[in-house]
């Protein structure tokens, strides 16, 4: 791993001043910043190799075309996927899970058959099979948490002897970090007949993620929660799936043959890729990935394991914090609520010193009503964050429960 000052000279952003004071950004479960060498990646794609992709046979959409083709067999060595047909570009995690809840929904799921999820997810691994049972008729099944904040596999076990077609489960809380046992809950939806869905979008810089090891069905993430432009993502698909499933967005790029009143699908991934591809941000992702797999993702989870470490052990000491939920293995998030404060309160006050975290529900209103909460303020460092700043955070903390002459009630 290189040296923390080198990092952060890659992040160009990283030494702003937000209201006078020197930004400490925290808010790296929401989006990360991003390198230079992703900003050169697409900015070389805008000024010298720009044009639409698999349309044209003139020079630049030729290149453009290889670009983001090799683009993908990188998105598949990454995630050791069987064949560079299995990464599907999507803009996003959100719009990956609602691509498989439709069309593995439209393909497999019937009135009597069962989809489980958990009290755990973002909500964006939940209202798209929310929305697939309610079109097909399914039933959805929810596994709840226990006290610490982690899944109930006893429940998640017991769903299993209803045989779903379909488990969905997130890799990592966004909320409380929880990292679930995805391995063992894969086995056990696999034993059931039912495929699995691993939303990986707080998981990719904590453990190399690989989908054949893993046994996974689907895996999606969005590239600007690793470095890359907003707008990318990667939905991985295994081919048996991806061959039967129907595409859910029709147009340009994805058709074979078409006539006035019907048509045939193209090949994968291009069935499922209608429209023309976020291009430069393709590029940027694959550029994003470069960047990870330089630093070294065991290298970058022990990094950022050891400041979010030293981040849960202080706000635990400042009395009035209240840490949410205890699972045995936090990664990348921690949330909490300060007595006497509102969330956005508190998250308020900490940007007047220059520290951005993330305050309300986190799009997770199902976790926070099983905490009996509304909302919370969560603290994501990356590694690129200093021990300076993380104690930065302590005291701005400090100081907001200091306020008013003390905690109010
Ligand atoms: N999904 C992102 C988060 O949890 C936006 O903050």
């Amino acid at each position: 791993m290189l040296e923390l000052e080198q990092i952060r000279g890659d992040f160009p952003i990283l030494n702003t001043q937000v209201h006078g004071q020197p930004l400490v950004y925290l808010d790296n479960g929401a989006t990360m910043q991003v390198p230079v060498q992703v900003l050169r990646a697409v900015e070389e794609q805008y000024a010298h190799w720009q044009a639409n992709i698999h349309r044209g046979i003139h020079y630049l959409s030729e290149q453009s075309t290889v670009r983001v083709e090799e683009a993908r067999k990188h998105l598949a060595r990454f995630l050791n996927a069987a064949a560079p047909e299995e990464i599907l570009f999507t803009s996003g995690t959100t719009e990956g899970i609602n691509l498989v809840a439709r069309s593995f929904g439209e393909a497999f799921l019937h009135p009597g058959d069962t989809v489980v999820t958990t009290e755990m997810e973002h909500h964006s691994n939940l209202i798209p099979w929310q929305e697939a049972c309610r079109r097909t008729g399914a039933a959805l099944e929810i596994v709840h948490l226990t006290d610490r904040g982690e899944l109930d596999t006893e429940e998640f076990r017991r769903l299993m002897a209803l045989r779903p077609k379909l488990v969905a489960v997130t890799c990592v809380s966004n909320v409380l970090g929880t990292v679930n046992p995805v391995e063992e809950l894969i086995a056990q939806a696999h034993q059931a007949g039912a495929a699995v869905l691993l939303d990986a979008a707080q998981a990719m810089r904590h453990r190399v993620m690989d989908v054949q090891a893993l046994d996974c069905d689907f895996l999606c993430f969005s590239g600007h929660k690793i470095m890359g432009p907003t707008g990318t993502g990667v939905l991985y698909g295994k081919r048996k799936w991806l061959e039967q499933m129907p595409p859910v967005r029709f147009g340009g790029g994805m058709v074979d043959e078409v006539t006035a009143r019907s048509a045939t699908w193209g090949e994968l991934p291009f069935k499922f890729e209608a429209g023309t591809q976020n291009i430069a941000g393709i590029i940027g992702l694959a550029a994003a990935v470069s960047y990870l797999e330089k630093l070294g993702i065991p290298e970058i989870s022990a990094r950022e394991d050891a400041l979010l470490c030293r981040g849960e052990e202080g706000l635990r000491a400042i009395p009035g914090v209240e840490v949410l939920g205890s699972p045995a293995r936090r990664a990348g998030a921690v949330s909490f609520n300060l007595k006497g404060f509102h969330y956005y309160d508190t998250a308020r006050l900490l940007d007047q010193l220059g520290i951005a975290v993330r305050s309300g529900h986190h799009c997770a209103q199902p976790l926070l009503a099983r905490l009996g909460l509304t909302g919370a303020v969560r603290v994501t460092p990356a590694f690129y964050n200093t021990e300076e700043e993380m104690d930065a955070l302590l005291r701005g903390v400090e100081r907001v429960a200091s306020l008013a002459g003390g905690l109010r009630t």
